[in-house]
């Protein structure tokens, strides 16, 4: 068995809040923090960055011409951080064809829904209307089509009666950080056992 030395180089896109970037640094990962990226001035996800140490930047998505002007900044960007894996943490763009063939082998993403069930936007309310009993939130690989990429792992929750959007969103919010946080510890002993990132889904 071999032995990578040098840790997972980690890059992290968001747009918001970043509550999901915080708990990931709270998880003490043993992994490299490359990098935050923001396509959002105003997110408060950068502050997270900032406070925590990690180096970070915004490319600010209204700044740009075009989705493919961003998207070349945007890789540029990540180039430059060299990362070994592409974390997005509440990004909220869709990405081109053409940007996920260029990072798509290391590009994962959390998304908070069962998929392939509810791909998209207001995945909580969307459970509820569809008379779900079960829902939770799913991380896996990007890929080219929104929502779509092979499932590294998922995480459960049962719906209750009297369940509302928020409250849902409220208990599946620490689970699917907790999923997250499992699955990136997972891919860094990955790269530090193989030297590599696992071609298909990493088990629990
Ligand atoms: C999470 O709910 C995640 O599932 C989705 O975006 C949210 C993260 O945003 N992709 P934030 O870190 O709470 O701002």
């Amino acid at each position: 068995m071999s032995v990578t030395l040098s840790p997972l180089r980690v890059a992290v896109l968001l747009s918001g809040t970043g509550n999901t970037l915080a708990s990931l640094l709270a998880a003490e990962l043993p992994v490299q923090w490359v990098q935050v990226l923001s396509d959002r001035s105003d997110a408060a996800g950068l502050n997270v960055a900032a406070n925590a140490g990690v180096v970070y930047a915004c490319l600010d998505r209204d700044r740009f011409p075009s989705r493919s002007a961003f998207e070349v900044a945007l890789a540029l960007a990540l180039e430059q951080a060299q990362p070994d894996l592409v974390v997005l943490a509440g990004f909220m763009r869709v990405l081109s064809a053409g940007f996920v063939q260029r990072f798509g082998n290391r590009m994962i993403n959390l998304h908070p829904s069962l998929l392939p069930k509810f791909p998209g936007l207001n995945t909580h309310q969307r459970a509820l209307d569809a008379g779900e009993r079960e829902h939770g939130a799913s991380v896996h690989w990007v890929s080219a089509e929104l929502d779509a990429g092979p499932l590294i792992a998922q995480t459960r929750t049962p719906i209750f009666p009297d369940d509302t959007a928020q409250s849902l969103q409220a208990r599946v919010k620490p689970l699917e950080q907790a999923l997250l946080a499992q699955v990136i510890r997972d891919l860094a002993r990955h790269w530090r056992e193989q030297g590599t990132l696992p071609h298909t889904s990493v088990s629990h």
